[in-house]
């Protein structure tokens, strides 16, 4: 149903009231009175929104007219509706002021009724019209807000799939599986997970970025990459440059998942003592994405069949990375590791 319009009539003559009353009672509106301006600021605070427009009386004792209007126009959220003066004040300087201060009408007493009938009227119009289309226009932004926080996200979500589906294609000219970078993503984020000083944000950067981490191997001659015994020294140096190599191609983004991979690939193969590569990095000066990966990594290689080794039993692997806590692998991560050992190992068992 839609009310009326609701009309504030403020005068200090009663009498004054009731003609105006009278005569807009033509078109249905709802009304409700004040004496003097102190009385109308107080109905027009208590509830704002009930108000479609205010028919102002200038002269009255205490607030005149002209102050209760400039009270009206500072206040945000009461300021839009509409106010018509109606007044005996017939000057030129109180009609310009009456303006000035925001009145959208000014109607001189003695009056004609369907003057008065008409003006209230087309400024009524006015305000619905205005008030309809501020609606509608916040409605419009805040779908189009939507809209494009929706295409954001399904662009980022694109985006990670195509991360994965790349590892996946790289690890399969390799003799890894889409499956190991799928396991290696899983296990990093359940690491990041469970340390004190990485968060979900970590997290998401962790699953999304370390299937990246041997996409160097895509640089290294397949006879190399696909040799069925030991390499020897020189390629083994060669081997190596798949870290670095990655990291010339990666590091040059600004994206945030692509540094971060750039990292992981450059320093997955770091070790805690320092006797890793490529850059045989220490302690806490590897990045602690690259120690992540780097205890995740070998977890699921040798808890996976190789073309160069069999796959171990999980007792054994698991045994491997604890005895290897601080000299290959950061110790706060074994420690994790160990607490939440049933995690990771379903993790190395999932399919
Ligand atoms: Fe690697
Ligand atoms: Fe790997």
């Amino acid at each position: 149903m839609i009310k009326n319009s609701r009309i504030l009539i403020v005068d200090d003559v009663v009498d004054n009231i009731r003609v105006a009353m009278n005569i807009l009672k033509e078109d249905n509106y709802d009304f409700s009175f004040a004496h003097n301006g102190a009385e109308a600021l107080r109905l027009i605070f208590e509830e704002p929104e009930q108000f479609d427009l205010i028919l102002l009386d200038i002269m009255m004792p205490g607030m005149t007219g002209f102050d209760v209007c400039q009270k009206l126009k500072s206040t945000p959220g009461i300021q839009d509706i509409p106010i018509i003066f109606l007044t005996a004040k017939v000057d030129v300087d109180s009609v310009t002021n009456g303006f000035q201060l925001g009145g959208v009408d000014y109607i001189t007493k003695p009056f004609h009724p369907s003057e008065l009938l008409v003006r209230v009227k087309t400024h009524l119009d006015l305000y619905h019209a205005k008030q309809l289309l501020k609606k509608n226009n916040i409605d419009l932004q805040t779908k189009a807000k939507f809209e494009v926080r929706r295409l954001l996200s399904e662009l980022e979500d694109s985006q990670k799939e195509m991360i994965f589906i790349l590892a996946e294609l790289m690890e399969a000219t390799s003799d890894e599986t889409g499956k190991h970078i799928k396991r290696v993503a899983e296990s990093s984020a359940l690491l990041a997970k469970y340390h004190p000083c990485l968060n979900e944000d970590d997290m998401d950067t962790l699953y999304h970025a370390s299937p990246m981490h041997d996409i160097g191997k895509m640089t290294i001659p397949l006879g190399i990459l696909h040799k069925a015994g030991r390499y020897t020294e020189d390629e083994f140096l060669i081997m190596q440059k798949h870290t670095s190599n990655a990291y010339g191609l990666l590091s040059h983004s600004d994206r945030k998942l692509i540094k971060a991979a750039a990292i992981i690939a450059h320093e997955h193969h770091e070790k805690w003592n320092g006797k890793g590569y490529p850059q045989g990095l220490k302690g806490a000066d590897i990045h602690i994405y690259g120690r992540v990966v780097a205890l995740t990594d070998v977890f699921d290689a040798l808890t996976h069949k190789r073309h160069y080794k069999d796959a171990w039993e999980i007792d054994d692997a698991v045994k491997y990375i604890i005895e290897h806590r601080e000299t290959q692998f950061d110790p706060e991560l074994v420690d994790i590791f160990k607490e939440h050992l049933n995690e990771f190992i379903a993790i190395a068992m999932s399919k």
